[in-house]
């Protein structure tokens, strides 16, 4: 097992690098994280009255089908998290095979060990990262953040725990729990959808805050970048909670790490997980304001030179806003694949080929996910967000109108599917929903700890 720690330290293990992980590890004076460098090189979810989530009824008036459509997103975002977690970060596609017995057709409990774990830092003991020192700091895992958890992230823990261990079968990583925080927070300061997008932000941010620096607030073991950069600011700033100071902290923040250097460890499909409910709650706006208010609440936690992350978020959200309302995902996801940003034509032409060879196998085959596999692999395994949002909307294109196929297929390509599933999964749920579909009912009632908390909130307003 530890024979390959070496080759760890420089072979791709995604957004999971060495560096960000030993320098966000604790807060130094000179802020050394933001200077890391990645190591990876990899190419890479006016109807007030809930209907009842068993209850069929047939819809049929605009804002209905809008209804449907965002209930099935918020469903689809935590379903295609859930399926993912216990192969997260697989990067070898057969390493799912290996520790799982089989391809993936379900829900299950993350084993202990992971075959390509970097968490702990024993696995990049003595790799002499610049940038790592041993003053004593004040530790952010442990005890600002994942406050349990500590243990896991340390030498004797021993290499390869696994980011979500001790989670069961269908549970949720932390990007989609923020998610449905988020979505409960907007429902109890905004029923109405009419408070100010700032006054917005500054209560989700201020319930983030709450949300990560409570203790057994959820059961996650792993944070990405994005969360351990915000907490590393937030301490010297003063640990400010109130929404108004919290504000000023992450606008400031904002400010100056926008015209710096750029954390690439930021830029990645992690960032879309939480931007989601905004463009639920904005998707009877019109799109440029859906846009709008996600990007602006994206800024507060990822603060990024705007051409690092938003020109993505916005092709993201144009897209899900579309589909929310009615618009073909099959189009706008060949729309987005054929955007330059993601690569236009030479990038549709490598999808077209792609997708040709998997229609040559029957749908379900081991040989066609084989080929969604090395689809994948080519657009982009890792969290990086071009790679990432290609492979999302390679699989969205594919999976126009198979959810459960499309998830799925997610989770056993491997690498970071999480956060492409969840982001993938509002998508393709949103779609089903709007045109609808019921998603499969045994992919809802499996979720874990997420479910009796989203049903609640479906229960009781509206998204
Ligand atoms: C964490 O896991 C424990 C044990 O499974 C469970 O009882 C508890 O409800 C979980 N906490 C959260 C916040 O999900």
């Amino acid at each position: 097992m530890l024979s390959g720690v070496s080759a760890l330290v420089t072979r791709c293990v995604g957004c999971i690098t060495t560096a960000s992980l030993v320098s966000l590890l604790c807060v130094t004076k000179t802020q050394s994280a933001v200077s890391a460098t990645p190591t990876c090189h990899r190419p890479g979810l006016p109807e007030v009255i809930w209907r009842g989530l068993t209850t069929q009824t047939t819809s049929t008036s605009p804002m209905d089908k809008l209804h449907d459509a965002k209930e099935a997103c918020l469903w689809g975002l935590l379903i295609g998290d859930a399926l993912s977690m216990p192969v997260h970060w697989y990067y070898d596609a057969d390493d799912i095979k290996r520790d799982y017995g089989k391809w993936l057709t379900g829900y299950v409990a993350p084993k202990k060990h992971h075959p390509s774990s970097i968490m702990s830092l024993s696995a990049t003991g003595g790799s002499g990262r610049s940038g790592f020192s041993m003053q004593k700091e004040e530790p952010l895992i442990g005890n600002v953040i994942l406050h349990d958890k500590l243990q896991y992230w340390t030498k004797s823990a021993g290499a390869s725990v696994h980011y979500h261990q001790g989670m069961s079968a269908g549970d949720n990583t932390l990007n989609a729990l923020c998610a449905l925080r988020v979505c409960q927070t907007m429902a109890r300061v905004d029923p109405d959808g009419d408070l100010s997008p700032r006054d917005l932000r500054s209560a989700v941010l201020a319930d983030y805050v709450t949300f990560l620096t409570t203790p057994g607030s959820h059961n996650d073991t792993y944070a990405e970048s994005f969360h351990r950069a915000f907490f590393r600011d937030w301490i010297p700033a003063g640990k400010p909670v109130g929404k108004d100071e919290l504000m000023k902290f992450a606008e400031k923040r904002y400010k100056e790490q926008s015209s710096g250097r750029a954390d690439s460890q930021l830029a990645v499909i992690g960032a879309f997980v939480m931007a989601v409910p905004f463009v639920l709650h904005s998707a009877h706006l019109p799109e440029a304001e859906a846009v709008r208010n996600t990007v602006d609440f994206v800024r507060l936690t990822h603060p990024l030179p705007p051409s690092q992350l938003e020109p993505y978020v916005e092709l993201y959200v144009k897209s899900l806003h579309a589909v929310l309302n009615g618009a073909s995902l099959q189009e706008k996801a060949a729309e987005a694949l054929q955007s330059p940003l993601l690569g236009g034509s030479g990038t549709w032409k490598r999808v077209q080929a792609f997708s040709s060879e998997a229609a040559g196998y029957a749908k379900g085959s081991d040989m066609r996910l084989s080929v969604y596999q090395e689809a994948v692999g080519h657009f982009g395994l890792a969290c990086y967000i071009r790679g990432s949002l290609t492979s999302l909307f390679f699989l969205a294109h594919e999976f126009h109108d198979d959810m459960e196929g499309g998830v799925l297929t997610n989770t056993n390509v491997g690498g970071e599917n999480c956060h492409r599933g969840a982001a993938l999964g509002a998508l393709l749920a949103a779609a089903a929903g709007r045109s609808g579909q019921p998603l499969p009912q045994g992919l809802k009632d499996g979720l874990g700890s997420a479910r009796n908390d989203l049903m609640a909130l479906l229960a009781n307003s509206k998204l």
